[in-house]
């Protein structure tokens, strides 16, 4: 059997994700969901119509889903399930603002997840993105390997662009790293960013680094403000659907994501923007690496930060 892989929610962020996870040509099936009716089988008709100029033999299926669950039967026997569903943000909001209403649409989809694709791996991408993760490992009951969420490939694309922008230099030369949460806590760790083998510090002065810092923790809202009318799409739609790929393929690839994090850096159940490998599985093993005091106090704030907010979500 070819494998097959569900992306909930059809807006710019699912539907873009959908199309990349198509093209990667990798999978049997790519099921794409949404409550509107006939916008994902039409996002999906359109898909497949594409599929003799790119050359990807990958079926789109798109399915309508109800309150009560109707349609999700559609997903069973999802090797991946990747969860868009909620409400992007608009200018001036923070992602938390988005914490109630998209922990009930959240909530309604981990359910139907664990209902009908009982053995799936979960990517959350729904913002507020750490606290969705760990309220869909609460609705699902999946073992907490099994359900983890975007942001560090994210955040740390955001960065190397802006890096390479800055030093004119190509994107694939540059090496950078983000960690913690997905938010104001975030924590881009310079120390760990190269540009071909040499540090960066030894590339930029200190004030400089700390710019491209502060924009790749505003990089989100940087897009919101420009676009007025929802979220970025195209590098989180890259992110989600490169992690669905290490699933599939069983990569163990080293990849920065939302991850359940018990002991590492001395910081105890919670989910956090960490490295880890990522396999058939899930999260193979949360991967512990040397940050700088900064780095690490930065990444122990982040941590106390979502843990509050994640203890909040149980009962949302
Ligand atoms: C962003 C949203 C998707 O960072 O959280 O663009």
């Amino acid at each position: 059997m070819g494998k097959k892989v569900t992306v909930v929610g059809a807006g710019f962020y699912g539907s873009t994700t959908a199309q990349r996870l198509a093209e990667y040509d990798i999978f049997e099936t790519v099921v794409l969901t949404d409550i509107i009716e006939g916008k994902p089988a039409g996002l999906a008709l359109d898909l497949n119509q594409s599929r003799p100029i790119e050359g990807f033999e990958t079926k789109v299926v798109g399915v309508t889903t109800g309150p009560n669950g109707e349609g999700y039967e559609a997903i069973e026997g999802s090797d991946v399930v990747v969860v868009t569903a909620g409400l992007p943000r608009k200018p001036g909001m923070s992602r938390m603002d988005l914490l109630e209403v998209n922990a009930k649409i959240v909530r309604t989809v981990a359910e139907n997840i664990a209902k009908y694709a009982p053995n799936a791996v979960v990517i959350v991408v729904s913002n507020p993105v750490d606290e969705m993760t760990a309220l869909a490992q609460i609705a699902t009951q999946f073992p907490k390997n099994r359900v983890f969420g975007q942001a560090g490939v994210l955040d740390t694309a955001r960065f190397t662009n802006s890096i390479a922008e800055t030093l004119a230099v190509p994107v694939k030369s540059v090496k950078a790293l983000t960690l913690g949460s997905h938010g104001d806590t975030m924590v881009p760790v310079p120390s760990r960013c190269t540009v071909d083998g040499k540090p960066l510090s030894d590339l930029l002065p200190a004030d400089k680094i700390e710019e491209l810092v502060v924009r790749t923790r505003n990089g989100g809202a940087e897009v919101v403000a420009l676009l007025k009318t929802g979220s970025a799409y195209y590098a989180p739609s890259a992110a989600a659907a490169r992690m669905a790929k290490a699933v599939a393929e069983d990569s163990g690839e080293v990849l920065p994501v939302c991850a359940w994090v018990d002991g590492e850096y001395g910081i105890n159940g919670v989910y956090l923007g960490v490295e880890a490998e990522v396999g058939a599985q899930g999260i193979k093993k949360v991967v512990e690496e040397k940050l700088t005091d900064t780095e690490l106090a930065g990444l122990k704030e982040a941590a106390e930060a979502v843990r509050a907010k994640q203890a909040d979500v149980a009962s949302l």
